[in-house]
């Protein structure tokens, strides 16, 4: 952990972000992946997958680009950096280790931004109660015309998750409201896909699995609050906690979506 302190001072993130948690919440995925590796294994070769599979029906192979980049575990980056002519990764904080694997490509730009658009103000009014919560309306790279392939990965669940963590901490506000704010986050990225150039795959955990000692699945969790996403391709399971990990009655798994086109399915 020592390492880890040391890295987040050493990571550039805007003063908001660090504020709701994000550089904290990517070290806590890195500590996680330490200790499930082999579990995760199959969800993250699965994610890598299907984002090979989505290039292929690309016309073009100009710029592709990756919401949710973060740590780079469920990323094909030496595929994408060889078969597109460049390779924009965003995220709301980029580990050192990312900084310096782009460089190393050649072909591979970071993007640091919050893809809600929204971080900034949350930490401008969440003391403020009367202040109502920002709307998410994201436009980044919509009007690039370069771009031919996006994906979001693994991201969609979490637009909402430290952004309502952080909000509970704050002055008191009507769960209902926060529950409000949270679907809005989501739908506008569902909104933002449709409108983004090129072939725009959606890969997302969308629900949390209680699962007891002989595999049977005790409790579902829909961790989008309502929201549907469109009829996926395929999903699959994700090992998310195996058993003993955080407890010795139970695992926790995700179900995971998986769709190549998004704006192919009318919506
Ligand atoms: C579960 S991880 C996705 C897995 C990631 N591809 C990896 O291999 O580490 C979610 C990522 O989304 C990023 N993220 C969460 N909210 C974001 C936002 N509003 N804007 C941009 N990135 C965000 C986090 O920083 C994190 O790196």
């Amino acid at each position: 952990m020592i390492i880890e302190l040391f890295e987040s001072l050493l990571t550039p993130c805007s003063q908001a972000a660090r504020k709701v948690g994000y550089l904290r919440g990517q070290i806590l995925i890195k500590v996680r992946y330490r200790q499930s590796r082999r579990a995760w294994q199959s969800h993250l070769n699965r994610t890598k997958q299907l984002i090979r599979d989505a290039t292929e029906v690309c016309p073009q192979r100009r710029k592709a680009v990756i919401l949710g980049s973060g740590l780079l575990l469920d990323i094909p980056l030496a595929d994408l950096s060889r078969s597109f002519r460049e390779v924009v990764l965003v995220d709301v904080v980029h580990p050192l280790k990312v900084t310096l694997l782009a460089r190393w490509f050649g072909n591979v730009r970071l993007v640091r931004a919050d893809v809600t658009g929204t971080t900034e103000r949350l930490t401008q009014i969440a003391n403020s109660p009367r202040t109502p919560l920002p709307r998410s309306n994201p436009d980044l790279l919509c009007d690039d015309s370069d771009v031919d392939y996006v994906a979001s990965v693994n991201l969609l669940s979490q637009l909402p998750h430290l952004p309502t963590v952080y909000l509970d901490k704050q002055h008191p506000r009507p769960e209902a409201e926060i529950d409000a704010f949270a679907r809005q986050l989501i739908e506008s990225h569902l909104g933002y896909l449709r409108r983004l150039p090129g072939v725009v795959s959606l890969i997302t955990d969308i629900e949390k699995l209680q699962v007891d000692r002989d595999g049977r699945v005790v409790e579902r969790f829909d961790i989008l609050y309502g929201v549907r996403v469109p009829q996926p391709d395929t999903e699959w399971i994700w090992e998310h906690v195996p058993l003993n990990r955080l407890s010795k009655e139970f695992a926790y798994h995700r179900r995971v979506v998986a769709i190549k086109d998004i704006k192919a399915i009318p919506s």
